[in-house]
């Protein structure tokens, strides 16, 4: 039970490869200046007055390294980071148990707090502002309330949609930090860090390549370097150049601008089952056999980012760039 709510952080020499991979200061971390510079103040205010920084909303799309900040803020912070997130607390004891747990100071962060239940989000107001929890013991006429002090700690939230957080809980955050989509210069410097880190030599140029081809999403990028490494070791010396990343990424079906086989089907679906749109949501959910959630907050941030879909109040409409980057004729 313990285990599935709660992983607490492991000491360095049990930390996952993947976890190894991921930078562990500010200094390390690539991208993202406007979020970074501020929470170099935040923190560093924060640790001069010997306080717990005040809780934390990261927010944006998936993959962008809200997981990896709450990292480093904790690192920053010297203190530990304690992991949960919203559908593994089921419960307000869940919840309860995780907070009387932590040691002062600590980093709680909860990945997707949006789908937190609101009975525990309840709970998580008075011990945010006040660190107390108010705990009701028995039921019926001789139900009684009781206040439990807790040490002070951080919270980290991070959610893909801002906009699905109550107003309240919103409010509770004293930093709201929302995570863009990385630039192509970024990205590459991130594959480039990474490719030294797994101790594989990259070009500059396949690096870029592999830029442009990673959706704006760190983990994307990291992800692809891996399996095009897979094909630099088994079809070739081991090297990535631009030449070996490109027949590995059209291999892999990731095409110029990133976009794989879901986009495609998503993509083509409006055109050729709707001419285009306006469609809803639902309706391409049910044609392309996703959940309409998973598109929401993975596949259509990127799209509608990069021009390719708007969203209207009669429902998603393809753009004239999608037909031109499938060759097709633009209608008129
Ligand atoms: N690996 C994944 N995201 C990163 C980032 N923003 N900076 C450095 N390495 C990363």
């Amino acid at each position: 039970m313990e285990e599935r709510i709660l992983s607490g952080e492991a000491g360095d020499q049990d930390l996952s490869f993947e976890q190894s991979l991921r930078p562990q200061n500010l200094k390390q971390y690539i991208g993202q200046e406007k979020v970074k510079a501020n929470l170099e103040v935040f923190i560093e205010a924060a640790r001069q007055r010997q306080e717990t920084l005040d809780h934390v909303l990261l927010y944006g799309p998936p993959g962008l390294g809200k997981t990896t900040l709450a990292a480093i803020i904790a690192n920053e912070m010297g203190v530990n980071l304690r992991t949960t997130s919203g559908p593994a607390i089921e419960r307000p004891g869940d919840l309860a148990a995780i907070l009387t747990a932590l040691e002062p100071g600590d980093v709680l962060f909860i990945d997707e707090i949006h789908r937190l239940p609101r009975s525990i989000e309840e709970v998580l107001y008075p011990a945010m502002e006040d660190f107390c929890l108010d705990i009701v013991i028995g039921k019926g006429p001789s139900a009684r309330s009781v206040r439990l002090d807790l040490p002070p700690f951080t919270l980290i939230g991070a959610t893909t949609r801002a906009g699905s957080l109550s107003a309240p809980l919103r409010d509770r955050f004293g930093v709201l930090s929302r995570l863009e989509y990385y630039g192509k210069g970024h990205l590459r410097e991130i594959i480039s860090r990474t490719a030294i880190l797994l101790e594989t030599e990259i070009s500059i140029k396949a690096a870029e390549e592999i830029a442009r081809r990673s959706r704006g999403t760190p983990r994307i990028a990291n992800r692809l370097l891996k399996r095009v490494r897979d094909f630099a070791q088994v079809r070739a010396n081991g090297v990535i150049d631009e030449h070996l990343a490109c027949d590995a990424l059209e291999l892999m079906q990731v095409d110029r601008l990133g976009l794989d086989h879901i986009d495609h089907k998503l993509l083509k679906g409006i055109i050729e089952k709707f001419r285009g749109g306006p469609v809803g949501l639902e309706t391409i959910a049910a044609t392309i056999g996703e959940e309409s959630h998973t598109i929401e907050d993975v596949y259509e941030p990127y799209l509608l980012q990069i021009g390719f879909l708007q969203r209207t109040p009669r429902g998603r409409v393809a753009t004239a760039d999608v037909y031109r980057h499938f060759h097709l004729e633009v209608p008129g």
